[in-house]
């Protein structure tokens, strides 16, 4: 174990699984602020860059031995684990090591959705099937389809047109941002023991295709259009483009998603946690109006 950091306090000990992620990132800097103890786990210690005062412990998590390292003394553990084929084993290893090692509240990154066979969806409901028979307080966090899934479009649209499968469908985007700050209240606040809990998170209001071209076109000053296609020419079109078997899946599966407006709730919970309004797919495109710009 590699342990930049340690401490003896009696503040509660927040191990955060994913802390080099988009979310978990997000979440290590809040804690930061805290009067928490936090460790970032994480495969590659030395290329983790923390806020100062959080600790780092490495995790394989094919040695049981890692994890069990990583989480003694914890008292509650965050996961949110990157898409991979090993999510489904590498959230369990984690959940049953926390388990063994006393932590009293396991906080998991899972997704907003029905029952489905469409990955990583499905992967989630296994873990949170697993996670829900552990004799431990859980909370699930369940966010929408993030805001950051537009970087892949972004050379397209900076090209002026976009294609997709999502048809007239419409998809409440979240600000990872706001799933890590809502992460940070379900973590701090104390919970009953055992006590199971579900969170869905959204963004303000929900958004079809078009009406995100025209947005695009509006801050961009220029016309960007989005052409719906079939999900077999949209699958070809991005394996063509670069994408391998797998990210062409996972991304003709969430365009299925959004095509059935799946994602297309609105709810309240990013508010009521966290005592302000989600951040709005406006103020994310203009942060990041740079990705839909030619270079
Ligand atoms: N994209 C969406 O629209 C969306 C919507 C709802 C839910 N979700 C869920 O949100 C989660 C992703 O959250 P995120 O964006 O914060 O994660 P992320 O940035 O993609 O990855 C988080 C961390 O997971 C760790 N990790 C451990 N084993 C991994 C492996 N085999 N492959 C890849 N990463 C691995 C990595 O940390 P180390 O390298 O430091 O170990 C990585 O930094 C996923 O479970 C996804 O299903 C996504």
């Amino acid at each position: 174990m590699s342990d930049r950091s340690s401490s003896s306090s009696n503040q509660p000990r927040i191990a955060i699984a994913g802390a080099t992620g988009r979310i978990g990132s997000a979440l290590a800097s809040l804690l930061a602020a805290d009067p928490v103890d936090v460790v970032a786990l994480t495969r590659n210690p030395d290329a983790a860059q923390m806020p100062a005062g959080v600790a780092v412990s490495a995790v394989d998590f094919e040695r049981h031995d890692s994890l069990a390292d990583a989480l003694r003394g914890v008292d509650r553990l965050f996961i949110s684990h990157g898409t991979s084929p090993r999510q489904v084993a590498n959230e369990i290893a984690l959940i049953d090591a926390a388990v063994a090692a006393g932590v009293r509240h396991i906080v998991k990154v899972s997704a907003l959705g029905p029952a489905t066979r469409l990955l990583p969806l499905a992967w989630h409901m296994q873990v949170e099937a697993h996670l829900s028979l552990q004799p431990v307080a859980s909370t699930a966090l369940r966010p929408s389809a993030f805001m950051s899934v537009l970087n892949h479009i972004g050379a397209q649209v900076a090209s002026g047109s976009w294609t997709g499968a999502a048809g007239t469908g419409r998809v409440n985007f979240i600000d990872t941002r706001d799933v890590a700050e809502a992460a940070r209240v379900a973590l701090i606040e104390e919970v009953e023991p055992g006590s199971q809990r579900a969170y869905h998170l959204t963004g303000p209001r929900a958004w079809t295709m078009e009406q995100v071209a025209q947005e695009l076109s509006r801050l961009l000053g220029r016309s960007i259009v989005y052409t719906n296609q079939p999900p077999a020419r949209q699958r070809e079109a991005l394996i063509a483009g670069g994408a391998s078997p797998f990210v062409a899946d996972l991304l003709i599966g969430l365009d299925q998603m959004f095509r059935e407006s799946v994602l297309g709730e609105t709810t309240s919970t990013v508010e009521e946690l966290t005592g302000r309004a989600p951040r709005s797919l406006t103020d994310w495109l203009s942060e990041n109006i740079s990705i839909f710009q030619a270079s």
